[in-house]
């Protein structure tokens, strides 16, 4: 149903003519704009109040429209190969000759990239003549958005349209790969780094609090929900609420699950839909007991992390 042509094709024809739309992808929903257009991303910018110094990732269908932009290396085409289309996003070289606005990257010349696996989302990507700049749907330093009636809480009307995908698989941002120079990694996200080390085989360093002045898009506070958050904790605050990872017996208004069993790839993708019920449940705090710092739960310490500098 929601892979139908005629959204697509309304979806084109606004991004056609440089207006700015939200898609789905399977981390989270993305504000999408033409990424050879200036005018398209400078609104983005403007759209989501996000400092223009803080680059953008562009979406691509395949390979054959990356070539045009960036200079390919070996060790992206291994992980290309491997990982693509998904929840990896690679820092590579841009070429000389582009078409890539300045505007996406601060003028830089090395840019953010990445092959979405959502369905709706490629459909729309091989119909484009051109890729897609699209940072998360959400308000800077905000919650993600991970069903269309997010990106509508977070834009209200100032969103034309929102190519509705359905609810997102992975629910967390993709994972950031640095390849200009030796691997690192610029965020935890959708693809465990293990899986990434594994497969390289060798150790890659993991670099995802860096200076400002190297990745600002990084910065501490950062998916926030709006509330205080405390990690670590044995129980609720009066008037807050309490998340565990598992679903307990106790049969209390305040006590929110991530997974029913425990699972961390379920707790991962159900993360930001839980911070933005409990937030819009009124409240005032959310206490989170200890998640287990392995596979994806080390991804979701990491944006509680970051929420929780609020
Ligand atoms: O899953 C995702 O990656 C989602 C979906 C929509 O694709 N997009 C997303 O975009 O999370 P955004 O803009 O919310 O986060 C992109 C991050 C920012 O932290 C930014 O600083 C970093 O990527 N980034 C972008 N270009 C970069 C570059 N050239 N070098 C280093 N970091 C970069
Ligand atoms: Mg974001």
């Amino acid at each position: 149903m929601r892979n139908n042509q005629s959204n697509i094709k309304k979806a084109k024809e606004y991004l056609d003519n440089n207006i700015c739309i939200a898609v789905p992808t399977e981390t989270v929903y993305g504000l999408a704009g033409n990424a050879y257009s200036n005018v398209a991303v400078k609104k983005i910018f403007s759209l989501k109040k996000r400092p223009m110094h803080n680059p953008l990732i562009v979406h691509y269908h395949g390979l054959s429209s990356l070539k045009n932009d960036c200079v390919l290396n070996e060790k992206f085409l291994q992980l290309y190969k491997k990982f693509c289309p998904g929840p990896l996003t690679f820092v590579l070289k841009l070429k000389e000759k582009t078409k890539i606005s300045k505007f996406v990257n601060n003028n830089k010349k090395i840019i953010a990239v990445r092959f979405p696996k959502h369905p709706v989302m490629k459909n729309l990507l091989k119909k484009l003549k051109y890729p897609l700049a699209a940072p998360s749907a959400n308000i800077s330093t905000k919650l993600s958005s991970v069903k269309a009636t997010d990106v509508q809480e977070e834009f209200g009307n100032k969103i034309k349209f929102i190519l509705d995908g359905g609810d997102c698989d992975i629910g967390v941002e993709s994972t950031i790969i640095n390849l200009v120079g030796k691997p690192k990694i610029l965020r935890l996200g959708g693809l465990e780094v293990s899986k990434i080390k594994k497969f390289l085989k060798k150790k890659i360093s993991i670099n995802i609090n860096p200076s400002i002045k190297k990745a600002p898009g990084q910065s501490k506070l950062h998916y926030s929900p709006g509330i205080p958050l405390r990690m670590y904790a044995k129980k609720a605050k009066k008037d807050g609420a309490f998340i565990t990872l598992k679903k307990k017996k106790i049969n209390e208004k305040n006590f929110f699950h991530l997974s029913k069993n425990g699972n961390l790839k379920e707790a991962a993708k159900n993360l930001y839909k839980t911070l933005r019920m409990i937030k819009n449940k009124n409240f005032k705090t959310i206490s989170v007991e200890k998640i287990p710092n392995k596979g994806f739960g080390i991804t979701i310490n990491d944006r509680l992390t970051r929420a929780s500098k609020f």
